[in-house]
């Protein structure tokens, strides 16, 4: 698992040797709903916690905002490649950490919020990262998550129709076709009604919006389609949601 995302964390520009300011403005016009649905600005002075940091943008994005960044990724790329971003970026406020997600490496009820995007739906164990991101945030906490979309025109048109081969199973087409480089060992693709199961344990207040209307052609990756995100066909699930502030359900 971490071999592959060793070689493919996303947004690094490795080889353009791209600058931060330009990693930045790439990312936000291609995912170019992030900036207003995403709220950066809403942590200054709270300590909030990126899960899968990556190339560290999103990271960088609450650091200028004011936020308390703490970044954590399993890859030694993701967390060199963060610590730069946040350099590049003049962000002082910010603590970058090598761990898996499956087991958090802080006091219990430290975070104001614990964001992750695109990270989840890369994990089997995905229920034991949920109780623990529950575990670490303080009592009325915001998660923030981005999943793919399982009803959408991407999974229907790019992942099986596009790659249906006789022989392989759902499970084994979106492993292998949801990510820019062919072979991730995990994806699963969320639908909107799994996510209330997913969460209900530890979480309340449970909201899902669905953005980004893309699909991949065989020439061209994401490329836009003018739907309206209302038709609920984009590739990325937001949802968020508040820890419980009693006892969970269970
Ligand atoms: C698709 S990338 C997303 C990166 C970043 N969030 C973004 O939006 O560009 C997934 C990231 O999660 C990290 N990752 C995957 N599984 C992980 C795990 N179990 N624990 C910690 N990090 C993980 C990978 O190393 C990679 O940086």
């Amino acid at each position: 698992m971490i071999d592959y995302w060793e070689k493919t964390v996303p947004w690094t520009f490795k080889d353009e040797g791209l600058a931060y300011r330009d990693r930045r403005r790439l990312r936000y016009a291609l995912q170019d709903y992030m900036l207003e649905t995403i709220p950066f600005g809403s942590y200054r002075g709270k300590r909030v916690l990126e899960i899968g940091s990556g190339a560290g943008i999103d990271s960088a994005e609450f650091g200028r905002n004011g936020a308390d960044i703490v970044s954590l990724d399993f890859t030694e790329t993701g967390v060199t490649s963060t610590k730069e971003t946040l350099a590049e970026a003049g962000v002082r406020s910010s603590n970058v950490i090598r761990a898996t997600a499956q087991n958090l490496p802080f006091r219990d009820g430290v975070f104001n919020c614990v964001y992750s995007f695109g990270v989840l739906h890369h994990i089997p164990e995905v229920g034991q990262v949920v109780s623990e991101i529950s575990k670490k945030l303080a009592k009325g906490g915001d998660l923030i998550v981005m999943l793919y979309n399982r009803n959408s025109l991407l999974y229907a048109y790019s992942i099986l129709f596009l790659h249906w081969e006789a022989g392989l199973s759902e499970a084994e087409l979106i492993g292998r076709y949801s990510e820019r480089i062919e072979g991730c060992p995990y994806t699963r693709a969320y639908s909107i009604e799994d996510i209330p199961t997913l969460l209900a344990d530890d979480f309340h207040r449970i909201t899902t919006e669905i953005h980004y209307n893309v699909v991949d052609t065989p020439h061209d990756r994401k490329v836009k389609i003018g739907l309206s995100d209302e038709l609920g066909l984009g590739w990325h699930i937001i949802v968020r949601a508040k820890k419980r502030a009693g006892n969970t359900k269970r």
